[in-house]
């Protein structure tokens, strides 16, 4: 019973990210815990970008679990933008605070990329996977162009 109450709060947590605001004691925490997601973002995405550009050789087991972990980490970050939270050490352009609504449709419309490549992934056609691959980067960038700092 605790248990499907503490799924059911993490699905929810997942589903309202600028709602979960206040589960970080301190702006740093939260600075930490998003870097530490979008790290782990860029290491999957990196280890299937290097099969896309044939630095390494396709194996759909492999595409597809980094897929699926970046599918599902890719959810983490936003619920770790707490207002005061564009710290030193942080590259977060304070816009990300006076523009929400578009700073989240760039994270869905990312969202949405990343569901398109594991989709590609599970099918296993790497055609498909190179084109998915495409729209996830652009819409990484597509961000960071507009709301992180060099
Ligand atoms: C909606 C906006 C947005 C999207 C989409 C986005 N990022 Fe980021 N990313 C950021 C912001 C903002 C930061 C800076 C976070 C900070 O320093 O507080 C960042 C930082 C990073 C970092 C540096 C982490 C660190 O330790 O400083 C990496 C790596 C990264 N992103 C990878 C990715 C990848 C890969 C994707 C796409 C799969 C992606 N990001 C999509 C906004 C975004």
């Amino acid at each position: 019973m605790k248990f499907a109450l503490a799924s059911i709060t993490l699905t929810a947590m997942l589903a309202v990210p600028f709602a979960a605001q206040a589960q970080f004691a301190k702006p740093e925490d939260a600075v930490k815990y998003r870097q530490a997601a979008f790290t782990l973002m860029g290491a999957h995405t990196g280890r299937i970008g290097a099969v896309v550009k044939g630095e390494k050789p396709y194996d759909k087991a492999a595409v597809e679990a980094d897929a699926a972990v970046l599918e599902m980490v890719s959810k983490l970050p936003w619920t770790a933008f707490p207002q005061g939270s564009d710290l030193a050490n942080s590259k977060a352009k304070p816009e990300i605070w006076k523009e929400q609504d578009k700073f989240k449709a760039a994270a869905d419309k990312m969202q949405a990329e990343v569901g398109k490549l594991s989709a590609a992934a599970k099918s296993g056609d790497l055609n498909a996977i190179k084109t998915a691959f495409g729209g996830v980067g652009q819409s990484c960038k597509a961000c960071h162009d507009n709301y992180r700092n060099k």
